[in-house]
């Protein structure tokens, strides 16, 4: 049974130019390039520039995604950010993109699922294709951790970086799009990894800058446990909606936090190394823009194209997780 039927027309990515590597890194804090490769198989990382938003990002990411499917991002009927690194508290970055785009007039929403905003954005996209509402959506998923990681914290600095990665999604009659999806969160642990200032809860002050309240806290061996878990039993039970195994996977792309997190995830799904799209060690953690970068660059290599299965699998603050089935 087809979960949401859709044709990805376009991907595309937008990576800052400026490449922080490990030993650039141990010039700032406490580290090694051994111990990051070792311990999270990240080599190096982008980091925009000053001037360089969010929202800069996510507008080059869907310009490229459109060239790709070979529309004008005016003809867009919507566009979703998936980020937890918006421009601002508001309007939502998406906004900000669509000014940058130059365009205007269709819907304009951010998400807030951390690194499974993609894929929670994506399941939107995919049912406002399915209910009619929609023709063609922009999903795109841009962070620029850099400007909330704490850059003194050897534990959270070294894990990060910054991009953008979109795809372009529009009617079909063929059978493609979401065969299976999982989605879910449990705000118990909202603490486990958050930004604690900045909001409602507790807003800018010269006390919450001076303690750093403003950059990711993360306890990093909760998370880690977490993460292998839910991503794994998300992506079986995508499968077992999709009426698959994982046998039947020709691309398997899990978010990308920790190279030992994916490692372990798929050793539990029981999935070959070489069914693994990876891009950990060229670009770090970047929250809800790693899955759909690696689509991207999945499809420029050539992995990953019409007819194929690709599962998709994600894990992040909240908790939230999140997984699809997609027949390309
Ligand atoms: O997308 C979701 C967001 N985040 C994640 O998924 C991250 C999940 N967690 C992780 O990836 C891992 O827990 C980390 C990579 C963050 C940490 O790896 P770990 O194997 O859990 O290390 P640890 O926290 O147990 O730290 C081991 C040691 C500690 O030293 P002591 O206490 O044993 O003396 C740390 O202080 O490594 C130390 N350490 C470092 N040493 C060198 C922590 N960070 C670093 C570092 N360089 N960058």
């Amino acid at each position: 049974m087809m979960i949401h039927q859709f044709q990805i027309l376009g991907t595309g990515s937008a990576l800052p130019p400026r490449r922080v590597t490990n030993d650039d890194l141990a010039k700032l804090v406490d580290t090694s390039d051994s111990w990051i490769v070792e311990r999270t198989g990240i080599r190096e990382r982008r980091v925009a520039a000053d001037d360089v938003a969010t929202s800069d990002l996510a507008a080059g990411a869907i310009r490229r995604a459109c060239t790709d499917a070979g529309i004008e991002p005016g003809e867009l009927d919507g566009l979703i950010v998936a980020t937890s690194t918006p421009d601002t508290v508001f309007p939502s970055t998406a906004c900000w993109t669509q000014q940058k785009l130059g365009i205007s007039g269709m819907f304009a929403l951010d998400i807030s699922a951390g690194c499974s905003g993609f894929v929670y954005a994506l399941e939107l996209a995919g049912s406002l294709l399915t209910s009619g509402r929609c023709k063609k959506v922009a999903v795109v998923g841009a962070e620029v951790m850099s400007k909330v990681v704490d850059w003194s914290d050897r534990s959270t600095c070294v894990l990060f970086g910054d991009g953008a990665g979109a795809v372009v999604i529009g009617p079909t009659s063929e059978a493609r799009g979401v065969l299976g999806a999982h989605w879910g969160a449990d705000g118990a642990h909202a603490r486990s990894l958050y930004q604690p200032a900045g909001g409602t809860a507790m807003p800018a002050s010269e006390q919450t800058v001076r303690e750093r309240k403003h950059s990711v806290h993360m306890q990093g061996k909760n998370v880690f446990r977490h993460a292998v878990g839910q991503m794994a039993s998300a992506a079986q039970a995508a499968l077992q909606e999709a009426g698959m195994t994982t046998d039947d996977i020709d691309v398997f792309v899990p978010h990308q936090a920790n190279l030992r997190i994916m490692e372990a995830t798929r050793q539990r799904l029981q999935i070959d190394n070489q069914r693994v799209f990876s891009i950990i060690a060229r670009y770090g953690n970047m929250s809800a823009a790693t899955i759909p970068v690696a689509l991207d660059e999945g499809c420029r290599a050539g992995r990953i194209g019409p007819g194929k299965v690709v599962v998709t699998t994600a894990f992040g603050t909240g908790y939230t997780w999140a997984a699809h089935v997609l027949r390309w």
